[in-house]
């Protein structure tokens, strides 16, 4: 095993349950901070459950107890003293994680490594908050976490050569694959995968084919699990917009969002979760 002893994960919502189950089921005793007592049960039973499932479905040898056993959740950020890493799922508020992050590392070793999960924040500026900035890199995991096999380690200006190759033996330890990317807006996954959606929705917009078509275009042609616009449409059309409307004003206008978009995102058309969005899920 090479992922630390013991694992911290603040904050054990939706990603940081999965984190704290990835971590577990790869030998880690793990700690899951929250803010409140309330959130510290629910995190408890996310992770338990995830723990569960594993244990039901095979994919761990090892009992639920025995797993459950290396598991606590706390209120209090002392609890990550003797983490060999630390790896902070807060919401993506930039002065939020940079707080957290603050605090954290105020109680951990100083050969303790530190990570943030942000899916679009710059890990260059974050570190920049931090006493020991080689020692923190990006760790995006995907959701659902169990489910996925793909971890973007994003490297900080200051991020150690250290720290590079520790966290692509982790993420390997965790049965997943690393994609390294230097920070950079949208890093490798987000950049991509919004310019094809981007562009793939310009074409809806000139008329060139159907929505039905262009995604069969890229699912049939490129062997693409799921097409860009019901990819979009499963994301969330208002979050897709969020992301293109920062990376326009990071990397420039070929980000800039087609009005289509923003059309949709105003009459309230979000994609599945609001019944309509590129395609009809009612
Ligand atoms: N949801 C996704 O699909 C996804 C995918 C990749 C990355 N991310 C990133 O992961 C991070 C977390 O997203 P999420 O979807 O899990 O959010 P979430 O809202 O489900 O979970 C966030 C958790 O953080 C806790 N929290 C808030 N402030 C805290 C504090 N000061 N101390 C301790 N805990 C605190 C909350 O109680 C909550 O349980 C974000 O940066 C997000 O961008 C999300």
């Amino acid at each position: 095993m090479t992922v630390p002893p013991k694992v911290g994960v603040l904050g054990g919502g939706r990603m940081g349950a999965g984190i704290a189950h990835a971590f577990c089921t790869a030998g880690a005793a793990v700690v899951v901070v929250e803010r409140d007592d309330a959130a510290a049960q629910a995190a408890y039973e996310r992770v338990a459950g995830n723990l569960a499932r594993s244990v039901e479905r095979g994919t761990t040898s090892e009992t639920l107890e025995a797993l459950t056993t290396r598991l606590s959740v706390s209120t209090d950020y002392a609890d990550f003293a003797g983490s060999g890493l630390v790896v902070e799922a807060v919401p993506e508020d930039f002065s939020l994680k940079a707080t957290a992050l603050v605090a954290v590392e105020e109680q951990l070793d100083h050969d303790a490594w530190l990570a943030s999960n942000t899916s679009s924040l710059s890990v260059s500026e974050l570190a920049e908050k931090l006493q020991r900035p080689d020692r923190f890199c990006g760790l995006h995991f995907f959701n659902p976490v169990p489910a996925s096999t793909l971890i973007e380690v994003v490297l900080g200006k200051r991020t150690s050569g250290e720290l590079a190759a520790e966290a692509r033996t982790w993420v390997a330890d965790l049965g997943k694959t690393p994609v390294v990317v230097n920070d950079a807006p949208g890093f490798a996954s987000s950049r991509l995968g919004v310019a094809i959606a981007l562009e793939a929705m310009r074409m809806v917009e000139e008329g060139v084919a159907s929505a039905e078509d262009i995604d069969a275009a890229m699912v049939l042609g490129y062997k693409h699990p799921t097409g860009p616009l019901k990819t979009t449409d499963i994301v969330g059309l208002d979050v897709r917009l969020g992301i293109a409307e920062y990376l326009a004003s990071t990397l420039g206008p070929r980000f800039e969002p087609p009005q289509i978009l923003r059309d949709k995102v105003a009459r309230g058309e979000l994609g599945r979760k609001s019944g309509k969005g590129f395609f009809d899920w009612s």
